[in-house]
């Protein structure tokens, strides 16, 4: 099968189209064809090894020591299943799926197989394949810092820093699902998409800091690492939460966060998912509560200039690279 495949880190030309074996479905696997993926902020790093500061020297050791580990990138999938193991039930050939490989990648590429009680569920009938390819990303980390780490409840008001990003778009639109009120904050540029996405209120980083705004909010949730404790502590009401998605390794060690008098939390970490994550993404994308935002497509064969414009940092929601099986 064709694939994007890096054999060692660094800049987008490292990618290239290559062949490797189409893999097989064993007895509790499903093999997907594959219709469309994203090039996300996991790939960047993976690829590049660019890191938050304090993090480098995990990189290697996570992604492999001296050259990729995996050498095929993309963390989520949309496509068509085309054969299932012998002992499969809970998927038939010719059902069209989505799924999330996270840090197990490999979704850059015609075929994937994937484990029938993996992070696999039948694609929402409403979305097309290249929406259901970005549901993963952005959504699950979205639900894992609003819900699972933040408790969001509705009423409470939500910052989301870098609202126009894959995982801002999701969590502007997933907090308005929870029934926050929701500021997004953006450069000049992405206002109207955020505002269309369902945030109440917008700020343009280009023109306000929102920092020496007198608004407070119960959830701050940076998607940046542009805004650590000591910037925004005094933004957050009693019992807020800050949420960080992009954190360096002294902001996970709680290194200059809130005192246990503040009443504070901040929260970091990598987002856990799971199956019922995936449902209820995919139950929300159903209902219309939940529309990926996709910036722009690539073919699979321009899968390093895809790359190019992901490691700009400006992304609009997702960059989506679509496959065209060759036989
Ligand atoms: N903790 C976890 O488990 C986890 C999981 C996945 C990803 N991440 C990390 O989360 C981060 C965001 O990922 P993503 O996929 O959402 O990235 P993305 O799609 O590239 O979005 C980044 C966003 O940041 C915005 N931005 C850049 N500079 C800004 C600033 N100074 N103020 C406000 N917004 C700014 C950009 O908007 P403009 O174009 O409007 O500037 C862009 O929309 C990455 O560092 C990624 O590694 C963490």
């Amino acid at each position: 099968m064709k694939a994007a495949i890096y054999r060692k880190y660094g800049p987008p030309s490292v990618v290239a189209l290559g062949d490797v074996p189409t893999p097989s479905a064993k007895a509790h696997e499903v093999l997907i064809r594959i219709h469309a993926t994203t090039v996300s902020t996991a790939d960047w790093r993976a690829r590049s090894l660019a890191m938050p500061a304090g993090f480098a020297l995990f990189a290697r050791p996570v992604f492999g020591l001296f050259s990729p580990r995996q050498p095929i990138l993309g963390t989520e999938l949309a496509g068509e299943i085309v054969a299932v193991g012998t002992c499969v039930t809970r998927f038939q050939v010719g059902e069209h799926v989505f799924a999330f490989t996270g840090a197990k990648f490999g979704c850059h590429a015609e075929y994937r197989v994937m484990p029938e009680h993996g992070l696999i569920l039948q694609k929402p009938a409403n979305l097309s394949f290249e929406k259901a390819a970005a549901l993963c990303f952005g959504g699950t980390v979205a639900l894992h810092f609003l819900k699972a780490k933040g408790n969001i409840r509705s009423g409470e008001s939500v910052l989301i820093i870098g609202a126009s990003g894959c995982i801002g778009s999701a969590a502007v639109q997933i907090a308005r699902h929870f029934g926050a009120r929701v500021t997004g904050v953006c450069s000049t540029a992405n206002l109207g998409l955020v505002r269309r996405i369902g945030a109440n209120a917008v700020i343009d980083y280009a023109a306000q800091d929102f920092a020496v705004l007198r608004q407070t909010y119960d959830i701050i949730l940076d998607t940046t690492g542009t805004v650590p404790y000591a910037r925004c502590g005094h933004l957050l009401k009693p019992g807020g939460r800050l949420l960080i998605a992009h954190g360096t390794l002294a902001t996970v060690l709680g290194i200059g966060g809130p005192t246990r008098s503040s009443g504070h939390q901040c929260l970091a970490g990598v987002a856990k998912v799971t199956v019922a994550d995936l449902q209820l993404l995919a139950d929300l994308a159903t209902s219309g509560a939940f529309r990926p935002v996709i910036d722009r497509s690539y073919p699979l064969d321009r899968a390093a200039e895809a790359h190019a414009y992901v490691d700009q940092g400006h992304k609009r929601g997702s960059v989506v690279l679509t496959v065209t099986t060759t036989g």
